[in-house]
């Protein structure tokens, strides 16, 4: 199992990004970057030229979390704009497309489901994936409250990852802190995704050491 920190960047002050992505770069080992139309959830948030610009200025995995209705038209673009691995809402329908398309541009594959979404959706491709994400809040906005449910569909994927030996990722995305970090852990989550509990803390390096050691004690 792999123990990753994942801030989303949704939650930063775009008008220093950079800088802000400076200040946490010591206690994160992914960037998270939440990309919104305004249609497949009620909000927007930014497109591949930002994901360009962090790409100058970080060589951190960016983990792009597409939170759109089109997802397909914009493989390409994410992918040659810097993105590492690009995850799809399995919501949307037959996801093997663009699979295809992210192993041709040589991004990782990453398939995500909702709160209210069965396990049962995304076991089909389970071999075919690098990372499941798990919402463990409705997608859309940061600093809602985390969804302790969901946990269980985690410890359910974590049984059936471990007793294949599958190569796969488990990660979980919304109201993650220092507070439910342990709980996400045990159940079996390798990447924990944190925005408003690393960006908006007084400082967010420290918050994600917080994090980190909340998660995973040594
Ligand atoms: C929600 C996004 C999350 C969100 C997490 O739609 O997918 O990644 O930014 O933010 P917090 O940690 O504040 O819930
Ligand atoms: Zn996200």
């Amino acid at each position: 199992m792999s123990q990753k920190i994942a801030p989303s960047i949704l939650a930063a002050d775009f008008a220093r990004l950079g800088a802000e992505v400076e200040a946490v770069r010591a206690g994160c080992d992914q960037l998270h970057v939440d990309v919104m139309d305004g249609h497949f959830v009620p909000n927007l948030s930014l497109g591949p030229a930002v994901v360009e610009s962090l790409r100058r200025v970080t060589d951190l995995h960016l983990d792009v979390h597409l939170m759109i209705d089109n997802p397909a038209e914009f493989i390409t673009p994410f992918a040659n704009a810097g993105a590492d691995n690009i995850t799809v809402h399995v919501e949307l329908g037959d996801p093997r497309p663009m699979f295809e398309e992210m192993r041709r541009l040589k991004v990782g594959v990453g398939l995500v489901l909702n709160p209210e979404t069965p396990l049962d959706a995304v076991i089909p491709y389970l071999d075919e994936i690098d990372v499941l994400l798990f919402m463990s809040v409705n997608p859309g906005f940061g600093g809602q409250a985390f969804i302790p449910e969901v946990l269980e569909k985690v410890a359910r994927a974590r049984a059936i990852v471990d007793e294949r030996g599958l190569d796969l990722e488990l990660e979980i995305d919304g109201g993650i802190t220092a507070e439910n970090a342990f709980i996400a852990a045990q159940a079996g989550a390798d990447i924990l995704v944190a925005g408003s509990a690393v960006f908006r803390a007084p400082d967010s390096l420290a918050a994600a050491h917080a994090i980190r050691a909340a998660a995973w004690p040594t």
